[in-house]
């Protein structure tokens, strides 16, 4: 697996006026990807995230146009992350896109895997989900030719958000699930929620085909200017550890995030 620093250069930043409109070009991003590869593929597979920003992008998905264009019934959805919580908790991100999305459109039941946080032991919570994931996919690369990285999964689409003190998918600062490269899936102590996360690993998410980050508000601001523009240090800043290897990168990003970047990006108006 890569260690590779991030390169500003391989990453595509775009910005937009404020978070809704994030919201609605993010909507948009996954309505054409899913379009293209269902007519390349026949499927479309992605990962989603938690978060405020994913959360009004679902809820835009679920109504016109898209709730009636996106070919819904070829859409596989994953978790990039999850909480240790069952899947009607409120902090669940499964719970959280049932309801704003999952529950609204007409995608079949047997598309939808979700991580089964509620075990009572994460690691055997991130070990079925590895099992999940390695299945589905196996059975996927028979048909659809080799990915390019043997062993792990390779979504189409991954979407992400990160915090402000730059952690993305449950991958914290300073927890050992940064390290791991021979994972598809950890669980991952957060000290700061002394609670444990179940989370896709870097190298997982690097094999996607397009990784997408959604980003909004100022809070977020200092930790998108070191991940894009500062020294490589993803102990502190983990999102420095998404670069995929045979993928695009992706930032959406409203103008209050992206407000001390100082390289230029494209600005959406
Ligand atoms: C989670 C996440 C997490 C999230 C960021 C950003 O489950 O919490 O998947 O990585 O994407 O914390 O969240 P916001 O968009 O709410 O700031």
């Amino acid at each position: 697996m890569s260690t590779k620093r991030l390169n500003r250069a391989e990453a595509q930043v775009r910005v937009y006026r404020d978070a809704q409109e994030v919201a609605l070009k993010a909507a948009r991003h996954f309505a054409r990807l899913a379009d293209q590869y269902v007519v390349g593929s026949g499927r479309f597979t992605v990962a989603l995230s938690g978060g405020s920003t994913p959360r009004a992008m679902f809820s835009l998905l679920a109504e016109a146009p898209f709730a009636d264009t996106v070919p819904w019934e070829a859409i596989y959805f994953f978790w990039g992350d999850e909480r240790c919580v069952p899947p009607d908790h409120a902090d669940s991100n499964y719970r959280m896109a049932q309801e704003t999305l999952l529950s609204r459109v007409p995608v079949p039941a047997e598309n939808i895997f979700r991580i089964p946080a509620e075990l009572p032991d994460p690691q055997a919570a991130a070990e079925a989900y590895a099992g999940t994931l390695l299945g589905f996919f196996a059975r996927q690369a028979s048909s659809s030719g080799t990915a390019p990285l043997a062993g792990v999964p390779r979504f189409d689409l991954v979407f992400l958000g990160m915090g402000p003190d730059g952690h993305t998918a449950s991958l914290f600062p300073g927890t050992t699930a940064l390290k791991v490269t021979d994972k598809i899936v950890v669980e991952n102590y957060v000290e700061k929620f002394k609670a444990h996360r179940i989370t896709l690993t870097a190298p997982t998410i690097n094999n996607a085909r397009n990784v997408t980050f959604v980003v909004a508000g100022t809070d977020k601001a200092e930790a998108l200017r070191e991940v894009l523009e500062g020294d490589y240090k993803p102990e502190l800043y983990p999102s420095q550890l998404i670069h995929p290897e045979h993928g695009s990168l992706l930032w959406m990003a409203d103008e209050s995030a992206a407000a001390q970047l100082t390289q230029p990006h494209d600005v959406e108006k």
